[in-house]
C-alpha cells in the first residue's frame, strides 16, 4: 500500500474515539450517536429501525436501549437474539454486532425504569401494542395524555410494557470517511475478552 498512516492512528486511539462518541451519544440528545439503526431478523427477513442509545458500558463493551415488550422487535429478539447496530456521525460509521440480552422482569429493567422521565414513560402507556392496526391515525395514548405527561402514579402503569435490551458487543467495525482516503478497522473479541483489531481496506 502506498499511503502511510499518521503515527497517531492506532487500534487504541480508534477504540478511545469510538467509546467516547458512544458515551456522548448516550448523554447528549443532539449527538449523532444518540440513535442507531437496529437490525434484527424477522420471519420476513431483515428488519431495521432506529432506537435511542440508552446505555453505554465501556468496561464491559455493552450497549443498551429501551423498548416496549409488546413490540415486534421484542418477539424477533426472543426468536433470534443476534443484532446489528449502525451509527453514523462526524464522518464515522460504527457497525456493531452482538447477541441481545432481554430484560423485563429484573433489576436491570427496574433501575432503567426508575431513571426514565415521565415524558419517556408516556410511550409505554399506549393501550394497544405498538404495531396494532388502527382505524385512523392515532398516538395510541389515552386522550388526556396527548398534551401532557403522566403523573408519577399514572406512569407506573407503563412499567409492565417497559423493557431493556442490552447487547454485549462481539464485533465492531469503524469506518472513517476522509478526503485523503477512508480508513477502516474491525475489532472483535471472544466473550468479554480484550478487543483484537485489524485494519481493513475501506
Ligand atoms: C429517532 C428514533 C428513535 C427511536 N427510538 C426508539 C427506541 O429507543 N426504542 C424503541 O422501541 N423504538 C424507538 N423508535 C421507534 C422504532 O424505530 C420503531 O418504529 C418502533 O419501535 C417499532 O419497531 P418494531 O415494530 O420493529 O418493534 C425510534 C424511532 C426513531 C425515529
Amino acid at each position: 500500500m502506498d499511503s502511510r498512516e499518521p503515527p497517531s492512528l492506532t487500534f487504541a486511539s480508534v477504540l478511545e474515539q469510538l467509546w467516547s462518541q458512544l458515551a456522548d451519544g448516550q448523554r447528549l440528545r443532539h449527538s449523532a450517536f444518540h440513535q442507531a439503526v437496529l437490525a434484527t431478523s424477522s420471519p420476513r427477513g431483515p428488519s431495521a429501525r432506529y432506537v435511542v442509545l440508552r446505555q453505554v458500558d465501556r468496561e464491559r463493551g455493552v450497549l443498551g436501549f429501551h423498548t416496549d415488550r409488546r413490540s415486534e422487535k421484542w418477539a424477533e429478539l426472543e426468536r433470534d437474539p443476534r443484532v446489528a447496530l449502525c451509527f453514523y456521525g462526524q464522518n464515522i460509521q460504527l457497525r456493531a454486532e452482538g447477541r441481545a440480552v432481554l430484560h423485563h422482569d429484573d433489576a436491570v429493567a427496574d433501575l432503567a425504569w426508575k431513571r426514565t422521565g415521565l415524558m419517556s414513560r408516556r410511550c409505554y402507556l399506549a393501550e394497544a401494542a405498538p404495531g396494532t392496526a388502527a382505524p385512523m391515525p392515532t398516538s395510541g395514548l389515552p386522550a388526556h395524555l396527548s398534551k401532557d405527561r403522566p403523573n408519577e402514579a399514572e406512569s407506573a402503569g407503563g412499567r409492565v410494557n417497559f423493557a431493556v435490551v442490552t447487547v454485549p458487543l462481539q464485533r465492531m467495525e469503524w469506518l472513517h470517511l476522509a478526503f485523503e482516503g477512508h480508513r477502516r478497522a474491525r475489532f472483535s473479541r471472544v466473550g468479554f475478552g480484550p478487543w483484537r483489531g485489524e485494519w481493513l481496506v475501506p
